[in-house]
């Protein structure tokens, strides 16, 4: 199991309390939507199911919709209906296709999810072969930017320059919007967390006691910074 699908897994239970800038994401996405009606829906990385309460609020109608997720435990938790099929895979392996109840989709959806990619020319590849048609939320290496910075780590996500550049190969006609959000906190203990229970990783380098004491001391904002890139693709 990777370190991203434990991380969601133990904490998938409490996700729904610690996942307040995921479910903006969410709505901004599903109230993109061009259509008030699809056909089949494919929505990769679907966790406990923010789309699918999106679309409904919305009045968004479906077919079928594949809920997709590498994680048992979100899927135990997702909606259940006739319309709904759940499938337990995961997007970074190159058969997570075959276990798919269908080829082609009239619709893609993915919030906050393909950050987790393990190669973006692989995925949106991929992904471009199985519908014509989607609407990506992706978070983006602005996201714990000042946190990074005072760590001095990397953000273990991509930039938002790399994922215009990947997708553009894809896809025939695409359309980028990039919001950046913030989250304020009481503490810097309270912060740490939240980014712990939130499943965002904070870094892939791993800190060690005194680094995140001195990280707890020495950050210089009372609220996290959070950036998504928004897209809209097609291929016609
Ligand atoms: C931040 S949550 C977002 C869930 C939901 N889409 C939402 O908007 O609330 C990310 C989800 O992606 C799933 N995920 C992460 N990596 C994945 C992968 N490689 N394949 C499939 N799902 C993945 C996680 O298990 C988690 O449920």
């Amino acid at each position: 199991m990777s370190k991203v699908i434990k991380e969601f897994s133990r904490f998938a239970h409490q996700y729904n309390q610690h996942n307040e800038i995921q479910v903006q994401v969410a709505k901004t996405l599903v109230s993109k939507l061009s259509e008030k009606t699809y056909g089949s829906i494919l929505d990769l990385g679907c966790g406990s199911g923010a789309v699918v309460k999106n679309l409904q609020e919305m009045n968004c109608t479906y077919t079928t919709l594949t809920a997709l997720d590498s994680s048992q435990a979100m899927l135990d938790i997702h909606p259940y209906s006739e319309k709904i099929t759940k499938v337990c895979g995961d997007f970074n392996s190159v058969n997570f296709i075959e276990a798919l109840p269908q080829t082609q989709y009239d619709l893609l959806l993915s919030s906050s999810a393909l950050q987790w990619s393990t190669d973006l020319d692989r995925t949106f590849s991929l992904l471009a072969n199985l519908s014509q048609n989607a609407y990506f939320a992706i978070f983006t290496s602005g996201t714990f930017k000042t946190l990074h910075e005072v760590a001095r780590v990397n953000s273990p996500i991509y930039s938002a320059e790399s994922i215009e550049e990947s997708m553009e190969k894809y896809y025939g006609e695409v359309n980028f919007a990039l919001h950046t959000y913030t989250l304020a906190f009481d503490s810097v203990r309270e912060m740490f967390r939240y980014i712990k229970k939130s499943g965002v990783s904070a870094g892939e380098k791993k800190l060690g006691f005194k680094e995140t004491k001195h990280l707890m001391e020495s950050y210089p904002l009372d609220h996290l910074e959070f950036e998504v890139l928004f897209v809209e693709a097609k291929n016609m």
